[in-house]
């Protein structure tokens, strides 16, 4: 037999195991050594006097490109650079923080994002995943990260799990002209796994502002992950679900709810019985406002 039959089925094999072990992403032609980068980078580390200062002038010339990486299908989010190593997640925290503090508007909020380059995940995902919905609505959901089709499209929860939601907004009458969606973490983790305590540290302060801008009525936190973040809760979702809680906005302080995330309804559907109910209590709140967008 041919022995390069051998070695495409060989090949195939590579391939099929990666993929159901979630890696869906080519970043380069060759492997790279992460332990020997944070190694080097720990060596050139020196105390950094100002955050300001760490950012390249916006002029500086950009540095050359590392044989490591090679082109991958044309995105809008740059691949990473050596002269672009994320900061450390506390140094990234801060600069997060103040970026945050610093947007006027949902707009310039969100293009600040996409700017920011503290969060590693933003050089593995596609694209900036902000926002989807009408941002003057009473009602706000937020999820967890980006999956692969909202790493495509640049919406949140447009994939499966999204349609569900979908249906699940339309049994009480909302679609997203009266809800405002985004998640904690605004670009896609590689494989879809879960964001890391950094990488949400890192996010945190841009989701709390998008909420105090958008400054909704209701806060409604999808799965576990949100919920954790956002309210602080320490049981797990199962029991935290449906208890309305206090959601200080920054300005003023509102009620949000944690619910099931449609991704586990869509693994354990028996979990809808409970969302129904959750559903039924964000119809009751948002009766109390008005469910029509603010003027
Ligand atoms: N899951 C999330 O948490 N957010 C999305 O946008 C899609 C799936």
């Amino acid at each position: 037999m041919d022995p390069r039959l051998n070695e495409r089925d060989a090949i195939a094999d590579i391939l099929a195991f990666h993929v159901e072990a979630g890696v869906d992403v080519a970043l380069g032609d060759a492997p790279v050594d992460r332990f020997e980068e944070s190694a080097r980078e720990r060596s050139m580390l020196r105390p950094r006097p100002q955050v300001a200062e760490s950012r390249p002038a916006p002029s500086a010339p950009a540095p050359a490109r590392p044989a490591h990486i090679t082109s991958r299908a044309p995105t809008p989010a740059a691949p990473a650079l050596p002269g672009d190593a994320p900061p450390p997640p506390d140094i990234a925290a801060i600069e997060a923080r103040e970026a945050a503090a610093s947007a006027p508007t949902l707009e310039a909020l969100s293009e600040l994002l996409q700017g920011f380059d503290g969060c590693p995940l933003k050089h593995t995902a596609t694209r900036l995943v902000f926002a989807d919905g009408n941002p003057r609505a009473r009602l706000m959901l937020v999820g967890e990260a980006p999956g692969r089709d909202e790493d495509i499209e640049g919406k949140p929860f447009v994939g499966r799990s999204g349609k569900l939601l979908d249906r699940m907004l339309a049994a009480i009458g909302i679609d997203r002209t009266r809800a405002y969606i985004a998640n904690v973490v605004p670009w896609r983790p590689p494989g879809n796994r879960t964001p890391t305590p950094q990488e949400t540290a890192i996010c945190l302060p841009f989701i709390r502002r998008q909420i105090e801008l958008a400054d909704p009525d209701i806060l409604v936190c999808l799965g576990g992950p949100s919920a954790q973040t956002l309210l602080g809760i320490t049981d797990g979702i199962t029991k935290a679900r449906g208890r309305w809680q206090e959601y200080n906005t920054g300005t003023r302080t509102i009620p949000a709810l944690a619910t099931f995330h449609p991704a586990y309804l869509l693994r354990s559907p028996l979990g809808k019985r409970m969302v129904w109910r959750d559903l039924m209590a964000i119809e009751a709140k948002l009766a109390e406002f008005g469910a029509n967008p603010r003027p």
